[in-house]
């Protein structure tokens, strides 16, 4: 297994939309090992392959609390079958947003199908906290960020935030080779 580097916003490569895997093969089923690998490091619930710049539609969650046993679930082409109508507000953060969080609502209940680790198709029905990763992760697949569904306003104020922190780091790394 292989840790990835999670790409952070803005970044161009995050607006993009993934394809569907054709079958979850040997290497689909290892990139789907690493995303998982990467997001335990990070560490978060939820992790898109175009967040580490691979345009499939993979996504990876585990939303069980600190102590419980691992529930990693890998998912490839997954599609929503149905959504409630009732929807609730959820705090939420991303990798590719570091240290950002809004309140963004979705549907509270959702049934999706998708294609597991070994190509078997699978559906589920989540709610709560599995239920807002794994719609903000398919987000993702289609080149949509958390932000996107709150004011421009604050969108602005915190893409401003994350350019500003990259010219920073980057300018940091320059330092420290110039100084080596
Ligand atoms: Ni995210």
């Amino acid at each position: 297994m292989a840790l990835l580097d999670i790409i952070v916003a803005p970044d161009p490569r995050l607006k993009k939309h993934a394809v569907p895997v054709e079958r979850v093969d040997a290497s689909t089923a290892k990139l789907m090992a690493d995303m998982l690998e990467t997001m335990y490091e990070a560490p978060g619930v939820g992790l898109a392959a175009p967040q580490v710049g691979v345009l499939k539609r993979i996504i990876v969650v585990d939303t069980v609390r600190e102590g419980g046993a691992p529930q990693p679930r890998m998912m490839a082409n997954p599609e929503i079958l149905w959504a409630s109508e009732e929807t609730k507000p959820h705090e939420e953060g991303c990798l590719s947003l570091p240290d950002e969080y809004e309140m963004v609502t979705r549907p509270d209940r959702i049934k999706v199908r998708y294609l597991d680790e070994k190509n078997e198709t699978r559906t589920i029905e989540a709610d709560g906290l599995l239920a807002v990763v794994i719609q903000h992760e398919m987000d993702h697949l289609k080149g949509v960020l958390f932000v996107d569904h709150i004011s421009g306003l604050k969108r602005s104020i915190i893409l401003r935030r994350l350019t500003k922190q990259k010219k920073l780091s980057k300018s940091a790394r320059r330092h420290a080779l110039e100084s080596a």
